[in-house]
């Protein structure tokens, strides 16, 4: 973390909106900015799939069709990697919670911990919800492109990469990720409204919720999150 950075007001900030709303991108940004990690359970997912591990068995399927995974099979990969000292004080979740269940479940982790030796770390999480509108999602989606190598994401609109196809680091060639052909996007949209967006009003209630403009270029989404979060950190 930067020396200058310190940690006072949230135990975890968790970065919820619709498929493509940006939480991926606006999560690197931030977690680089503040030097605090930010945990994808989409990508660590993906990572167990390529892998060929048994979670990557069983979550490839529900994936692919744009369902959500069980529980169960993130609960201890989260508990096990928010243990690690990089997360004592802070940690950016992107795409967890996505249910009323996982947020009880993140609430009941942040003071089991803050009530253990291990960490001094604020109990509470602060939620930004970033809204996007969905003509939006969907032209964002259909020109996602990220690189299987460094993860590094693109966008044929907004992002492009320098030389048609490949990455620009490493030079592997892009993929488009499963899911995000046209009828999976519309069934994680649905999945979206029906679990995760209660979510808003579960943080809203405890007065632990932000809302951002995410209809805007990157960087001024960004400018916004980093206004929103900036009491967080001392
Ligand atoms: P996950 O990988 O989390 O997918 P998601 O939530 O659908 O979100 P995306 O990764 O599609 O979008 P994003 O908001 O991160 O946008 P991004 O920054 O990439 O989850 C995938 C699956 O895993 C789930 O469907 C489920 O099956 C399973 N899963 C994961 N977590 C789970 C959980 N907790 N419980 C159960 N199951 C779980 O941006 C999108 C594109 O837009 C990019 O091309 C980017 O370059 C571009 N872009 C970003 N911001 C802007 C902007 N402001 N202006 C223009 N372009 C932009």
């Amino acid at each position: 973390m930067p020396a200058r950075t310190k940690v006072v007001a949230a135990g975890a900030i968790i970065l919820l909106g619709p498929p493509g709303a940006g939480k991926g991108t606006q999560a690197k940004h931030l977690g680089a900015k503040y030097g605090v990690p930010h945990i994808s359970t989409g990508d660590v997912l993906r990572n167990h799939i390529e892998r060929g591990t048994e979670l990557g068995l069983q979550a490839s399927g529900l994936m692919r069709r744009g369902l959500l995974v069980p529980d169960e099979l993130l609960y201890d990969m989260l508990a096990e990697r928010m243990t690690h000292p990089d997360c004592a004080s802070c940690v950016i979740l992107d795409g967890f919670p996505r249910s009323i269940a996982q947020a009880e479940w993140l609430d009941r982790f942040l003071s089991m911990r803050a009530a253990s030796d291990f960490s001094s770390a604020p109990i509470e999480p602060v939620a930004i919800l970033i809204n996007v509108k969905q003509e939006e999602i969907l032209h964002r989606l259909a020109g996602r492109r990220s690189c299987p190598t460094c993860g590094q994401v693109y966008n044929l609109s907004y992002r492009p990469e320098r030389t048609k196809g490949l990455c620009d680091f490493d030079r592997t060639e892009l993929a488009v990720r499963p899911d995000d052909s046209e009828d999976v996007i519309h069934q994680r949209l649905k999945v979206y409204e029906k679990n995760t967006l209660p979510l808003a009003e579960y943080y809203r209630a405890k007065g632990q919720l932000m809302e951002i403009d995410g209809n805007r270029p990157v960087g001024r989404v960004m400018a916004e999150t980093t206004r929103a979060i900036r009491r967080i950190f001392a």
